[in-house]
């Protein structure tokens, strides 16, 4: 049976970084992010008598062995629960750059486990899907549900899970992503996870993330833009000092990414309303209210070493196309 979903990638708020069980992607702690409407993950996923592996393209070509080898254990978990023993076709497209700190696994696991469990013949309700997801790639839990999600950090495997906290319409807020850099990163977040606990500042992250949580959920709810750039800046600084701090070190950021750090800073102090977010790439999120997003995106454009800024709304759900 074939079917086809689609995904949006997440830009995480208070942001997941680290597991207490490495296996089962149990994160060490809760996280909240928004889908990104305008960016997507294609998948289609065909099971197929005759076939004696898994077969993977993506954007019309073989996939490389390392893509290959994670979708099909993917694919694998998707068999078991299925009772079923057919390896797969999938084709998958992105209509963004891959591995650069713009959530692309995100998308990538959301729109696969939709797809393969309906391909399957599975019929799995929202909160199964995203735990299935999280077991490929933590963050794809998060692109299951609508809007503004939150992760719950759950007592095990079956209740650790994504949901959404707000509908997309709730907040016009845009995304505008000033891609820096579009090469994939040297340093995969699955590995950054792992060394995370080397980190001295680690620990306080994790003690202190209940608060941010709790400061997040409430400036979404009261669509409280200046609460929720002190929240988000200060979880997305905490997280980059872990991996710097970390053994091996990370350090992700290019000099472009500190120049529209201390841009987004000042503009701010001058009145615009508008706040940074890096994950595990060069690249920088900064989010502003939609009513503000042409005179934001006209300044990061301006900033050398900005290659193209990417905008975006509020996402929607993972879903399963005609
Ligand atoms: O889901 P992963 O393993 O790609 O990790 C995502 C980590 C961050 O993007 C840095 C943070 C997050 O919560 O998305």
């Amino acid at each position: 049976m074939r079917a086809t979903a689609i995904a949006h990638p997440n830009i995480a708020l208070v942001k997941y970084w680290g597991n207490r069980d490495e296996t089962l992607r149990l994160p060490a702690n809760g996280s909240i992010s928004m889908n990104l409407e305008a960016l997507f993950t294609r998948t289609a996923v065909d099971f197929q008598e005759g076939l004696a592996a898994d077969e993977v393209r993506f954007a019309g070509g073989p996939a490389g062995a390392e893509m290959s080898a994670r979708v099909s254990e993917h694919l694998g978990r998707i068999r078991a629960l299925a009772k079923s023993s057919l390896f797969a076709r999938v084709d998958t497209e992105n209509n963004f750059p891959l591995g650069c700190g713009i959530a692309s696994s995100a998308s990538a696991f959301a729109a696969l486990t939709v797809a393969a469990c309906a391909a399957a013949g599975l019929a799995l309700e929202e909160k199964q899907l995203s735990r299935l997801a999280r077991l490929a790639s933590g963050s794809a839990c998060r692109s299951v549900p609508t809007g503004f999600v939150e992760w719950q950090v759950g007592s095990g495997d079956s209740d650790s899970f994504a949901s959404s906290l707000l509908p997309p319409s709730y907040w016009n807020l845009r995304d505008l992503v000033a891609v820096v850099d579009r090469r994939p990163k040297a340093v995969s977040s699955s590995e950054g996870h792992r060394s995370a606990w080397s980190s001295p500042f680690y620990r306080r992250r994790i003690d202190s993330a209940p608060n941010r949580l709790e400061a997040c959920r409430r400036s979404l709810i009261d669509r409280d833009f200046g609460r929720l750039a002190e929240v988000v800046e200060q979880d997305c600084l905490l997280l980059h000092s872990v991996l710097v701090t970390s053994t091996p070190p990370l350090m992700y950021w290019k000099p472009s990414t500190v120049e529209i750090i201390q841009r987004v800073r000042r503009w701010r102090d001058q009145g615009l309303p508008i706040a940074f977010s890096i994950d595990a790439g060069a690249n920088v999120h900064c989010l502003t209210p939609g009513d503000s997003a042409p005179a934001a995106l006209d300044r990061l454009r301006e900033i050398p070493g900005v290659l193209e800024v990417l905008q975006t709304d509020p996402g929607g759900p993972a879903v399963l196309t005609v």
